[in-house]
């Protein structure tokens, strides 16, 4: 995730905080039909390898992935340098994961212990969260997918109840919507934009995604979509290439995806020119930019806040007069009321400079 915008993320929240505010960042989830690729896709924007993922039903629970920014300590004189870490930390169990592999290990244990081993699905959210350096504040959520024919355990009714699962997630305003299509199959049957649409008719918070544009028949491509002239979606279609199944098999690293895929829309005739408005790295640029209008659309409320504060610092300073500036207590109040003062005024003055594009 992009450090300029770690950066002034925390800095906003840090300052939310003090003036006894909140900063709720956005929910960011993932909508789409069952092995569209909304978990491998999730996991790139993530830069992690924790999800299950795969061609069945694998995504059964939804998972709220709650990822936590957490700084490397600064290095105190005659200590050990501070080491980087990294680590995952269930609700339902008191452990700390460091090892990612094991973390996929659990949440899979943890499917299998409340949606049963058969193709069940349940609502009851796993939730973990992840603390990281690397990290935004941002609560991530992967869904299991839309279905329409149940099999296994799933009951009759599987499409409603998973869709009414969804749209608890999506239908909230402070939700950011990936709509996930495979670009193997026909948008037009995509179920994914049209309950996007049904959320966010006007297209302000959902980004199209579209996954497997490797896997198309030959001499067939999905210009037409990701330029925007099949499916109008005012954020734009970004195309992606995740790994396969084979890739996952063979261990390929995100590392290694991330250089193949942009070496995919590079040499591909139809995606060349596009290639730059493509893959996970735009994808994670696009999302800086929704979180930016976000963050954006938050700043007149803080601002009101500073302003409401600076008016009372005022009035205190104002009420302490001449003669509490010697001698007593009030003496540091006022200072420390001045100094509030000038630092909200300086804060108001460089969120005013603040630009949005970060990218
Ligand atoms: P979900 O069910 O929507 O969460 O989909 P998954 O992320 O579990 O992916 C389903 C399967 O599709 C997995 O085997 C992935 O390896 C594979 N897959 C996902 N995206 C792509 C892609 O862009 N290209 C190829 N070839 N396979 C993909
Ligand atoms: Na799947
Ligand atoms: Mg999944």
């Amino acid at each position: 995730m992009d450090a300029d915008l770690i950066k002034l993320v925390n800095k906003l929240q840090d300052t939310f905080a003090n003036l006894g505010g909140e900063l709720d960042m956005p929910q960011l989830a993932v909508v789409g039909s069952q092995s569209a690729g909304k978990s491998s896709v999730l996991e790139t924007i993530v830069g992690r390898d924790f999800l299950p993922r795969g061609s069945g039903i694998v995504t059964r629970r939804p998972l709220v992935l709650q990822l936590i920014h957490t700084p490397v300590p600064e290095p105190k004189p005659g200590q050990p340098e501070p080491t980087y870490t990294e680590w995952g930390q269930f609700l339902h169990i008191d452990k700390r994961f460091t090892d990612f592999d094991e973390i996929r290990r659990e949440i899979e244990q943890e499917t299998f212990r409340v949606a049963g081993q058969n193709k069940g699905i349940s609502k009851l959210p796993i939730h973990l969260r992840i603390y990281s350096p690397d990290v935004l504040d941002l609560t991530l959520v992967d869904l299991p997918g839309l279905t329409k024919i149940p099999v296994g355990d799933q009951p009759s009714d599987i499409e409603r109840q998973i869709r009414s699962l969804v749209l608890d997630y999506i239908s909230k305003p402070n939700c950011v919507v990936l709509a996930v299509s495979a670009a193997n199959v026909d948008l037009a049957n995509s179920e994914s934009l049209k309950l996007a649409r049904s959320v966010d008719p006007q297209g302000r918070r959902t980004i199209g995604v579209l996954t497997k544009l490797d896997l198309m028949d030959a001499g067939t491509n999905a210009l037409d979509i990701l330029t925007g002239r099949v499916y109008p979606l005012k954020l734009g279609f970004i195309g992606v290439v995740c790994r396969s199944q084979q890739d996952i098999n063979a261990s390929k690293s995100l590392q290694d995806a991330l250089e193949s895929e942009a070496e995919f829309f590079r040499s591909h005739p139809a995606y060349r020119n596009i290639a730059h408005k493509n893959g996970t790295k735009y994808l994670a640029k696009s999302l800086n930019q929704v979180l930016m209008n976000h963050i954006r659309d938050k700043l007149p409320d803080m601002k009101a806040r500073l302003n409401t504060l600076m008016g009372q610092a005022q009035q205190e300073l104002n009420s302490f007069g001449d003669a509490a500036i010697y001698g007593d207590q009030n003496q540091q109040g006022a200072l420390v009321l001045r100094l509030m003062t000038q630092f909200a005024r300086d804060f108001v003055a460089s969120i005013e400079g603040t630009s949005v594009d970060i990218s």
